[in-house]
């Protein structure tokens, strides 16, 4: 299955990384342009167990790729996982704000349907929020399909 991450931590780096070596062809993006630069000149940004040397495989095979252009992730991929940051906001909900951009993205750029799987922690009851932006920004955008 051709699979985009979007957004290159903890989260989405061990996700993309795990979905290339079980044999899925993956594209991970994020918006921090240096973030994206070092990984694709083999230095990977944190540190889990392994993780460099099965990055570095799964790139050698073509399974893993990394990009700066967040709309060839959303087209490319059949299945879009949302593995940005959601970090707490003084009233101790998540920012969801890093979402909705992302749902924007998917709306704006997806010329067919998408599975879209979210990884990011939100609250309770705001499981639907990504679903809900996605959809209502579909109906407005005219998304460049060919
Ligand atoms: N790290 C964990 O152990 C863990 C565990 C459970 C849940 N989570 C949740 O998973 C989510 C991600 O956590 P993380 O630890 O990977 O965060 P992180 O801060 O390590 O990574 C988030 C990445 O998303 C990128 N990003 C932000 N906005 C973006 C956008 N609009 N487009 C593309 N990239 C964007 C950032 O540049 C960053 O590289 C959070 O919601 C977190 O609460 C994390």
């Amino acid at each position: 299955m051709r699979i985009s991450v979007i957004g290159c931590g903890y989260v989405g780096l061990v996700t993309g990384t795990g979905l290339a070596e079980a044999g899925h062809q993956v594209i991970c993006t994020d918006n921090d342009p240096e973030r994206i630069a070092a990984l694709k000149s083999g230095v990977v940004p944190i540190y889990e167990p392994h993780l460099d040397t099965m990055l570095a495989e799964n790139r050698r095979a073509q399974r893993l790729s990394f990009t700066s252009d967040a709309g060839e992730a959303v087209r490319e991929g059949e299945a879009i996982f949302i593995c940005v940051g959601t970090p707490p906001l003084e009233t101790g909900e998540a920012d969801l704000s890093a979402i909705d951009n992302v749902a924007r993205l998917i709306a704006a750029e997806a010329c067919e349907s998408k599975l879209i799987v979210e990884k990011s922690t939100v609250q309770p009851r705001k499981s639907n929020c990504g679903r809900f932006t996605v959809r209502s920004w579909s109906d407005a955008s005219t998304a460049p399909c060919t």
